[in-house]
């Protein structure tokens, strides 16, 4: 399987039900900075190595077959981190967009960005524009970077920009419900959430895809950000696989539809 099946553990991958993947797959990168720490280098040394493991992931997600791929790199708080930090940050964005431009082209790749992209310095805001621009026909898998994102700001503006056009009189209110509500998400266009994961320990979402992540599994690993491997992702959707996802029904109901899809496929 190309490249991927050299990443891959043989024996993990030959588990993998290819009938049951998550279309779309989220991931909170998270631990750079204790990656770091724990080589005694500074923290930005993290975020280049974070930046380094995204390429495996990617390559392993779209050879695999999930179709939406989005990595929290940046969020509206972390604006607050120091200066510095964040300024060496911005660089790692930019360089790793401009990097990666030609890979995304070549695997057919579209790169996508949700959050507030004017926030970001005018070198990050060109690279995301050049990169959109020359992927947006590609399909095989779309790649979203969350940059300077807040699930409760995605969700306030989405709400605010449905009540303006309710006062233009381009709506009205009965034609507000969760479908008209998701189209007023950044996430408008990409498949509906399955499975969320973070690395380094943390248990907790840190203001990502609230609203997205209603009925998504959740997968957390202590494994920090730099060290996560191509493997690791086949290990999360492996517990992808394994769990029930009932969405509020009882197993009995959901075996008894897996029975009359069956007879239907047998028709
Ligand atoms: C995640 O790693 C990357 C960003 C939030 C930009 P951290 O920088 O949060 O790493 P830790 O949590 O301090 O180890
Ligand atoms: C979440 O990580 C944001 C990203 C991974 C980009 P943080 O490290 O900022 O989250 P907290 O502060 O531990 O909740
Ligand atoms: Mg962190």
């Amino acid at each position: 399987m190309g490249k991927t099946g050299d990443l891959l553990d043989q024996g993990l991958l030959e588990q993998l039900d290819r009938e049951k993947l998550p279309d779309h797959v989220a991931i909170i990168m998270d631990g750079n900075g204790r990656w770091a720490q724990s080589r005694s280098l500074p923290r930005i040394a993290g975020h280049r190595a974070g930046a380094d493991a995204v390429d495996g992931v990617v390559t392993a997600g779209r050879e695999l077959g999930i179709k939406a791929l989005t990595l929290y790199s940046f969020s509206v708080e972390n604006w607050r981190r120091p200066k510095t930090e964040i300024d060496m940050l911005m660089v790692v964005l930019e360089e790793y967009i401009h990097k990666e431009l030609e890979r995304m082209k070549q695997e057919d790749i579209r790169f996508n960005v949700i959050g507030r992209i004017s926030d970001l310095p005018l070198p990050v805001r060109e690279a995301i524009r050049l990169a959109r621009e020359e992927t947006r026909h590609n399909e095989a898998m779309v790649l979203t970077l969350a940059l300077s994102y807040s699930a409760r700001m995605e969700i306030l503006s989405a709400a605010q920009r449905i009540a303006q056009e309710l006062q233009e009189g381009s709506l009205s209110l009965e034609e507000i419900d969760e479908s008209l509500f998701e189209q007023h998400l950044y996430t408008a266009d990409l498949p509906e959430l399955d499975l969320l994961i973070r690395t380094s320990g943390e248990m907790r979402v840190s203001n990502f895809l609230l609203w997205q992540m209603a009925y998504a599994e959740l997968y957390f690993t202590k494994t920090l950000w730099p060290d996560f491997r191509a493997d690791d992702l086949l290990r999360a959707l492996l517990e992808f696989q394994r769990r029930e996802r009932r969405f509020g029904i009882i197993s009995q109901q959901l075996s008894d539809q897996r029975q009359s899809i069956g007879s239907l496929r047998e028709d």
